[in-house]
């Protein structure tokens, strides 16, 4: 039988936000088989064991590689629905109230796979979310950084006639090497859209990356930023202007960002007062979703349930949700802490 942990119990539980989580990163092997089977694709694995033999990965482009190649199984709209379903099945189990989604258009449209045909998918698996588990979602676009600025703008042109259904955009994929001022025409006609910008910074970069983020591309979040915290003059910042991060704990051990757990800069993020947000980021290849990270962070800092109260309204403040339903979630956060055994 588990221990009785009323901290860890809170943290599981309480309503947060996922702000950090590639749809495309949360194709289990079991699906992305069973999709395969579906759309009589030949998966170059044996079965699912084969498969999850290889996530076994020493940086960011070796997980890269086999996150793209996975994501052919993905074909139609009934393939992205399901995706998203299990997503937010998992997603309830860990208190998720509501998830602002990543997804990667290039991705698909590169294997003529029609941009709306994502989207419609995913719309779907969420409008199911919503009815099933009240979980609100929201899709950002993710433009690759590995590909030109260019590229980023004839994916803007196919976005834009559906941009009443998206909430935001941002920037994922290879981050050395393609530092955040490529982008920054593109990122200032997304924020002319009316829509909030985000950026994978400081992950594998450096903190030279953060402040392009920031100063160029004018972010309203830092995706990761861990390595802020090799930056005092960073740190102070991110803690004065109160720029969420959305930190990935599982995903920068199994990137080998960090040796382990134990060695991870969030405790130093937190105590300088940076608003850190939990996230699972590619939960299918990283060792779990978000309550997985959870425990995985428990079991190696023992924080206390005021830490993650802290956690989980950092999650919902730093969303894109309106005012009404940020303070009706952070009421229920509130009145949850206020049972927990002191
Ligand atoms: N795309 C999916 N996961 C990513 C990550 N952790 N960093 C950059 N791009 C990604
Ligand atoms: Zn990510």
């Amino acid at each position: 039988m588990a221990a009785n942990n009323p901290v860890l119990d809170f943290a599981l539980s309480c309503p947060k936000a996922e702000l950090h989580m590639h749809i495309e990163g949360s194709l289990e092997p079991e699906l992305a088989f069973a999709l395969a089977r579906r759309n009589g694709i030949a998966f170059p694995y044996a079965d699912t064991e084969a498969l999850r033999a290889a996530y076994n990965f020493g940086d960011l482009q070796s997980f890269l590689d086999l996150y793209y190649a996975c994501a052919d199984v993905l074909r139609t709209e009934a393939d992205f629905r399901d995706l998203m379903l299990a997503y937010l099945v998992r997603a309830h189990a860990d208190g998720i109230v509501h998830t602002e989604i990543f997804f990667d258009p290039q991705t698909h449209t590169a294997r003529g796979i029609a941009f709306e045909t994502v989207l419609n998918g995913l719309e779907a698996g969420a409008a199911e979310g919503l009815a099933r588990f009240g979980i609100s979602s929201e899709l950002i676009v993710c433009f690759l950084r590995h590909l030109s600025e260019e590229d980023g703008f004839a994916t803007l042109a196919q976005v834009e006639p559906f941009i009443d259904r998206i909430h935001g955009f941002g920037l994922d994929s290879s981050e050395q090497g393609h530092p955040p001022a490529k982008f920054e025409r593109l990122f200032a006609r997304c924020r002319a859209l009316g829509r909030p910008v985000v950026a994978h910074a400081g992950e594998e970069g450096p903190p030279a990356y953060i402040y392009e983020a920031l100063d160029l591309l004018k972010v309203s979040r830092i995706d990761h930023g861990v390595r802020a915290s090799e930056d005092p003059a960073l740190m102070q910042r991110l803690a004065q202007e109160q720029m969420p991060l959305t930190v990935c704990p599982l995903s920068n051990v199994r990137l080998c960002v960090f040796e382990q757990m134990e060695l991870h800069t969030l405790p130093k993020l937190i105590e300088a007062g940076v608003k850190v947000t939990l996230n699972s980021d590619d939960p299918a290849y990283f060792g779990g979703y978000l309550g997985d990270n959870i425990r995985a962070v428990q079991a190696a800092f023992n924080w206390d349930a005021q830490t993650w109260y802290k956690l989980a309204r950092n999650s919902l403040e730093a969303s894109f949700a309106s005012a009404a339903k940020k303070s009706d979630w952070i009421a229920r956060l509130d009145a949850q802490f206020a049972l927990v055994p002191v």
